[in-house]
């Protein structure tokens, strides 16, 4: 351990008034709180259907440990040194490490991230929320696949209906996020986590039941290299970013509230652990799913909703168990959500001096408004292509241009200079200090990567895109 008394001369004062976190498995339980969401539920298992299996998952793996982890250490490192907002962080810290105050843009261009995925993702959240309703009023009982997919056709093609959930799931995250980040939610996510991860190995239980087990494990971890395009190369890095809540400054606010004295390394490997493995754990529940019943892998967002609920429709207790985890998967869609208002809010308190009622309600409601056009995209807009005129957009609905713009655009990209400002901009021993590492060979091999591996990774992969 390094000299506590010293590495205080390097971070900013902390925030009156504003506890730390209680200890290290608290931090741990609100970041894979942050991480752990439909990102890993609902969004690797359909981005992996549509982009052919194996391959697409063995980069994916490759991506997290190359290139998320790196970056969710540094970070969860700059957060903690800043104890900021994460646009006051950045302004922070450059002043202190001699650096242009531009930095600070990328703590806007991560609040700007956030908020872009929080208004589609309050529109899934919306979904989980109805799949709660249906399932407990067992409507999946002895349900067949043709009624499960007109179920949800139904719902997708009902704007008003969207828009009711939409507007709940809103509602309750800007509720939690008015009581401030750390009531109550430490409490909540140390119990309803583990059950989530509970209820997701009953489901794989059930999966291994069916005729398409096998062919669900070919799928999934027997690499096709021929089914691997650049785009599929992207999008997988996109999602590392997207499934440990990187770049937009999230984890950075999370980060600011972690105590001095413990291990960033091991911390940060823990939360991408539990997340991978989670992700894993839902393509072993709903692939078996999808090649017993003939369905199509690619069938895309629709594909848990199209699938889980075929499980509960046979199993015993079917009824029990899919309310209990349609519920569970919106506690961990709202954990997630928080963590996307948390740093406008923390900004418009600190900055403008704007109350977090206030401060919620604002940010809050005009995320609510931007979704608006997400509710629309799966309806009477799902012919409206936005941004046409920009070649990657083309055929994209508003709810695919905010997907593909901050996955595979924004996250990327801030999570390359996060990584490049703690790999080039921090001298090693502010770095050491930071990190708490003693410079020896676990830190010069992190260095390495925060400096060469990690970035040139995602360049390598852009550039590849471009041509
Ligand atoms: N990681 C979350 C998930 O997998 C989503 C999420 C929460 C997120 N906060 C974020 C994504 C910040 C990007 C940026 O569901």
């Amino acid at each position: 351990m390094s000299d506590t008394t010293q590495s205080t001369q390097t971070s900013a004062a902390g925030r009156a008034g504003n506890p730390l976190w209680s200890s290290r498995l608290a931090f741990i339980l609100a970041a894979t709180g942050s991480a752990v969401g439909l990102g890993n539920i609902w969004k690797f298992p359909y981005i992996t259907g549509e982009n052919g299996g194996g391959a697409f998952v063995l980069v994916y793996l490759l991506c997290i440990a190359l290139v998320g982890l790196p970056i969710l250490i540094a970070e969860v490192m700059l957060g903690r040194r800043g104890r900021q907002s994460p646009i006051q962080t950045m302004a922070t810290l450059a002043r202190l490490d001699g650096r242009s105050p531009h930095w600070a843009l990328l703590g806007w261009t991560g609040v700007l991230a956030g908020y872009l995925i929080l208004s589609f993702y309050a529109v899934i959240g919306g979904w989980s929320m109805a799949y709660v309703a249906k399932a407990a009023s067992g409507d999946f009982t002895g349900a067949s696949s043709d009624t499960i997919g007109a179920m949800f056709g139904g719902l997708l093609s009902d704007p008003g209906t969207l828009m009711l959930w939409h507007s709940l799931f809103m509602l309750i995250v800007i509720a939690i996020v008015v009581r401030g980040l750390k009531s109550g939610m430490e409490k909540a996510i140390n119990l309803l986590m583990p059950l989530l991860f509970l209820l997701l190995l009953v489901m794989v239980g059930y999966a291994m039941s069916t005729d398409g087990f096998g062919q669900a494990v070919t799928f999934l971890f027997l690499p096709d290299f021929s089914k691997l395009t650049t785009e599929a190369v992207l999008t997988a890095l996109g999602h590392a970013f997207f499934t440990l809540s990187l770049a937009s400054g999230a984890m950075m606010a999370y980060g600011s509230f972690l105590p001095k004295g413990y291990s960033l390394v091991s911390t940060a490997a823990t939360i991408a652990i539990v997340d991978t493995v989670v992700a894993l754990l839902a393509g072993l529940a709903i692939f078996p799913l999808v090649f017993a019943n003939g369905l199509e892998p690619a069938a895309g967002p629709g594909l848990i909703f199209q699938t889980l609920p075929l499980a509960f429709s046979n199993m015993a207790f079917g009824t029990l168990f899919g309310t209990l985890f349609f519920t569970l998967l919106l506690v961990a869609a709202i954990t997630s959500a928080i963590s996307m208002l948390e740093p406008a809010v923390e900004w418009l308190e600190e900055k403008k001096g704007i109350g977090r009622l206030k401060g919620a309600l604002l940010a809050g409601g005009s995320v609510w408004l931007l979704g608006i056009t997400t509710v629309l995209s799966f309806n009477h807009w799902s012919g409206l292509y936005p941004l046409a005129f920009i070649p990657v957009f083309e055929g994209k609905t508003f709810f695919d241009v905010f997907d593909y713009l901050t996955a595979n655009i924004m996250l990327p990209l801030g999570g390359l200079f996060m990584v490049t400002y703690a790999g080039w901009c921090m001298k090693p021993q502010a770095l050491a200090q930071a990190l708490e590492l003693h410079p020896a060979v676990l830190f010069n091999s992190l260095r390495f990567v925060m400096r060469f591996i990690a970035p040139l990774l995602v360049i390598i992969v852009f550039i590849n895109q471009l041509i």
